[in-house]
């Protein structure tokens, strides 16, 4: 029986991973080269971790089950409130602000298409105890550095969700909720049907036309003051600091994201090309979440980048590293040691676990691409000199060991 992988999980095969590590590193060099330290979480918490901000509604968005003992868990479909669990069991008395980064894969319960998975991968970052703009103008400029420093071309968008909730603020917070939800999802056929339904007035469902429309430069934010009354000098400090910092932006007041703990600042980047319809390739915002699991009321920002989708459209790769496939005629042990011996000075190297031919052994080099095969045979053991084959121009010598690593220095397989 032919068993197949799960809906919307995927293998990876070792070119894949390459590319991926490569990009990986980049993420890390740049979240470390601002002062964040690697946190690791487990795969699966318990399920009220999920629900105790979002209610029992996600627990149909995600992987949710009992244990053997009837406890109820869920694997993490994102990183945000396991960090924060950390942090109120961890690290609240470590000095703040903190600042962690993670990288690790995440399950929601999707319909699988192109850029969404059941598995998924999230880089992340987390800026704990901060309630400053320029909390929210660090992790906004680290986001940005990453995509740029990736080579993708996208568009960076900035909200604040604190300006629609205070427009929402005389309406029941479940309802407000699914609001923000239809507004993520820019579904405004829904958003009409629900405002009229919920029998929210005219002049209400006007004004939030009004301002999820709004998108442009800084100015935007003057505009959106005339259609909700809101303090604008936040978001103006804000622009202050990105501007100074040259970093593009769009000011987008229909930017809301859709977890449900965020309370301030939002922002989302959309690759502008090769994704189709799921083009978010990063999002987050400033959110109050320790106080829910038994900490301070300290608020907090971040971001999540979509590894899997940026691994889709990043051209960025690391070079396959040079194979040494060190073939025998009759003296397996003799290039097992010597194979031993390369890997120790840092050249890959191969040897013959099939117990094959030597023909056959050198066409099995040819098809993984080795760069150089060495032969151990009667003749190499005798002279103290092995066969090098460069397997690009055909051509052979007799080196001994020294003359063998020179040789492979030279050609850039060691250092
Ligand atoms: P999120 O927007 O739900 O935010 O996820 C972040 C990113 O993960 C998305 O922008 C998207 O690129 C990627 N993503 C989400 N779902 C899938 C999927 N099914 N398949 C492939 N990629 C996916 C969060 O998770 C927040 N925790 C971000 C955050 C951190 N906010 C503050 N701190």
């Amino acid at each position: 029986m032919k068993i197949e992988r799960p809906r919307g999980t995927r293998d990876f095969l070792p070119d894949e991973i390459r590319k991926r590590r490569a990009i990986e590193t980049v993420m890390r060099k740049i979240a470390e080269s601002y002062g964040y330290g690697e946190i690791a979480t487990p795969v699966f918490e318990h399920l009220e971790l999920f629900t105790t901000k979002s209610g029992e509604g996600i627990v149909k968005e995600i992987y949710a089950f009992r244990d053997k003992s009837g406890r109820e868990l869920a694997l993490r479909p994102e990183l945000t409130a396991p960090v924060m669990r950390l942090f109120v069991n961890e690290c609240s008395v470590m000095p703040r602000p903190l600042r962690f980064y993670y990288f690790a894969n995440c399950f929601r319960y999707e319909r699988p298409q192109k850029g969404r998975y059941r598995e998924f991968w999230q880089f992340g970052v987390e800026l704990i105890g901060s309630s400053s703009h320029l909390a929210d103008a660090e992790v906004i400029s680290l986001a940005y550095r990453i995509l740029n420093e990736l080579g993708l071309d996208f568009e960076l968008h900035i909200g604040h969700v604190g300006v629609l909730r205070y427009l929402l603020r005389h309406l029941e917070e479940e309802k407000a909720a699914k609001i923000m939800r239809l507004i993520d999802k820019r579904d405004t056929d829904g958003l009409t049907v629900y405002l009229d339904e919920i029998g929210a007035p005219h002049e209400l469902a006007d004004r939030v036309f009004s301002l999820i429309d709004l998108s442009g430069g800084r100015e935007v934010l003057g505009d959106a003051s005339k259609i909700v009354k809101f303090d604008t000098t936040y978001m103006e400090k804000l622009c202050d600091v990105l501007d100074s910092l040259e970093i593009n932006y769009t000011i987008n007041l229909g930017t809301v994201r859709g977890l449900d703990y965020y309370t301030g600042v939002v922002f989302e980047a959309y690759a502008k090309h090769g994704l189709g319809a799921e083009k978010q390739i990063c999002g987050g915002g400033s959110y109050r979440l320790a106080h829910l699991f038994g900490g301070e009321d300290i608020q907090s920002t971040g971001f999540a980048l979509g590894f899997d989708r940026i691994a889709e459209i990043c051209d960025l790769t690391t070079p396959e590293k040079p194979l040494v496939a060190v073939a025998s005629i009759g003296f397996e042990k003799e290039a097992c040691k010597l194979a031993d011996s390369l890997r120790r000075h840092g050249i890959c190297a191969v040897t013959d676990v099939m117990e094959r031919s030597l023909k056959r052994q050198l066409s099995f080099a040819n098809d993984v691409n080795a760069r150089f095969a060495v032969i151990v045979g009667k003749r190499e053991i005798e002279s103290g000199k092995y066969t090098l084959k460069d397997m690009e121009t055909g051509e052979s010598m007799q080196l001994e060991f020294e003359e063998l690593l020179d040789y492979f220095r030279s050609s850039g397989l060691c250092p």
